[in-house]
């Protein structure tokens, strides 16, 4: 089932049903990236940590919308099916952008709650392994489509469930009201368990979207 961010849904409830689920089975990639960020920022779930997830988690919409753009130059002889390779972009694009409000959410918080940050672990590095992301999302889905929607549910589903943790180990969050600048773009939530749980179930939405399109895939749809 998918919620759109104006739909009233019980966070609560979505926050129940994802941790009651367990995680996908990762592949070996998506894997290798949850080891390599453990390695350079640590198991606990933090701000500064979850903002570095959202760098990364941008990169394999801008690498399909990348990719769908290279293949309208090729069909656009053939109107209709350009017109679906642009809408797959509306739809890469508007995912790109519902991950860019919870990094500028997050970056928000973090400046207000004055958390300092080594510039090097969170600008710098996080700017290369969105770059090696970028690309193997790129190779992937150049190779096939569906291996790297699978990659990008992984990312998704790891998301998702992180935030929800986030949420239940810090109970102290359902009394921290969410003050935003982004409210009107992003949404209004009465605290930060709520944001924290909202944004989890951004996440499982664009995890379905991506098992969508494997199994659109897999019947010749997309
Ligand atoms: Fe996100
Ligand atoms: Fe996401």
């Amino acid at each position: 089932m998918i919620f759109m961010q104006n739909e009233t849904v019980d966070l609560r409830d979505e926050q129940i049903r994802t941790l009651s689920l367990p995680r996908r089975r990762y592949g070996v990639l998506a894997s290798l990236l949850f080891v390599t960020m453990d390695l350079f920022y640590g198991r606990k779930r933090t701000f500064s940590k979850f903002k570095v997830l959202e760098v990364i988690a941008r990169v394999p919409y801008q690498a399909w919308e990348h990719v769908a753009y290279i293949a309208m130059t090729h069909t656009y002889a053939a109107p209709n099916f350009a017109r679906r390779i642009f809408e797959f972009i509306k739809e890469s694009r508007s995912q790109q952008d519902n991950e860019q409000w919870h990094l500028l959410i997050l970056e928000e918080l973090t400046q207000r709650k004055g958390i300092k940050e080594n510039f090097l672990l969170y600008r710098i590095i996080p700017q290369f392994i969105a770059f090696f992301y970028y690309h193997v999302s790129w190779l992937l889905y150049v190779i096939k489509p569906s291996h790297s929607y699978r990659l990008n549910a992984d990312f998704e589903d790891h998301a998702e469930h992180e935030y929800m943790e986030f949420a239940r180990e810090n109970p102290q969050f359902d009394t921290e009201p969410f003050v935003s600048e982004f409210k009107a773009d992003y949404g209004n939530y009465d605290n930060l368990s709520d944001l924290f749980r909202r944004i989890g179930l951004d996440e499982r939405i664009h995890k379905e979207e991506s098992l969508a399109r494997i199994e659109a895939a897999r019947f010749g749809l997309k």
